[in-house]
């Protein structure tokens, strides 16, 4: 299972690139937004700081603004990849973008159906949102399920990309479910590694290696 990181903060994926765990990183308009950078200059900076895919996501919401402004993006660098809303505009932006050799992330899907057209037009990665269909009620990792079912029964090859993740129970669900990737605020992905016992444990080691008088190096 790949590890994006969901921030458009570049000191922060610095931070995380450094543990050589980290696959990818998506941003959102949102997330430009609260990094207060220019959208081109901030991908430019992730794009060579990161070895794997950075989602850049389009503003337009009409099919030929839409491929206009993927194009741009995609010149920004090599592992850049477009993200579209899932609208049909989107999904038909997407299916240009994917035919002239571009990778595509198409984001704000919410149902299965949405993933299949997604997985027809030849996205590299759809972004089911967990977190906001948890948010109305709905079951936003029975969508995982769901999804990973239908791309196994027709050999799809579009990635299902885990986004709106906010707890570290629903990176372990989407690992169980067969998410491809998750897509982590920074907050959840430093969560992932912590457990009291784990703190306990290692004071109670060094308490009692203190007391051999050793040293390993
Ligand atoms: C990532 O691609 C999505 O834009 C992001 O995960 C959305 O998360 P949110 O629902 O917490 O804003």
């Amino acid at each position: 299972m790949k590890f994006f990181l969901d921030t458009a903060d570049v000191d922060e994926i610095r931070q995380w690139n450094a543990t050589g765990l980290l696959d990818g990183v998506t941003t959102n308009p949102s997330l430009i937004l609260k990094s207060g950078r220019n959208i081109k200059e901030v991908l430019k900076e992730i794009c060579d700081l990161v070895d794997g895919d950075v989602s850049g996501e389009v503003a337009a919401t009409d099919y030929d603004t839409m491929v206009n402004e993927g194009r741009a993006l995609a010149k920004i660098a090599e592992n850049i990849c477009i993200k579209f809303p899932t609208t049909l505009d989107g999904v038909r932006a997407c299916k240009t973008l994917v035919d002239e050799g571009f990778k595509t992330n198409m984001t704000l899907c919410f149902s299965a159906t949405q993933a299949l057209l997604v997985a027809k037009a030849g996205a590299t990665y759809v972004s089911p949102f967990i977190g906001r269909l948890d948010d109305t009620g709905t079951d936003g990792m029975g969508l995982i399920g769901e999804i990973r079912a239908i791309f196994d029964n027709f050999d799809f090859e579009t990635q299902i990309l885990a986004a709106s993740i906010r707890t570290v129970n629903h990176v372990k669900d989407c690992a169980l479910a067969g998410a491809d990737v998750a897509t982590l605020p920074p907050s959840t992905i430093e969560k992932l590694v912590k457990h009291p016992l784990t703190d306990k444990g290692l004071a109670d080691f060094l308490a009692d290696w203190e007391k051999t008088g050793q040293t390993i190096v």
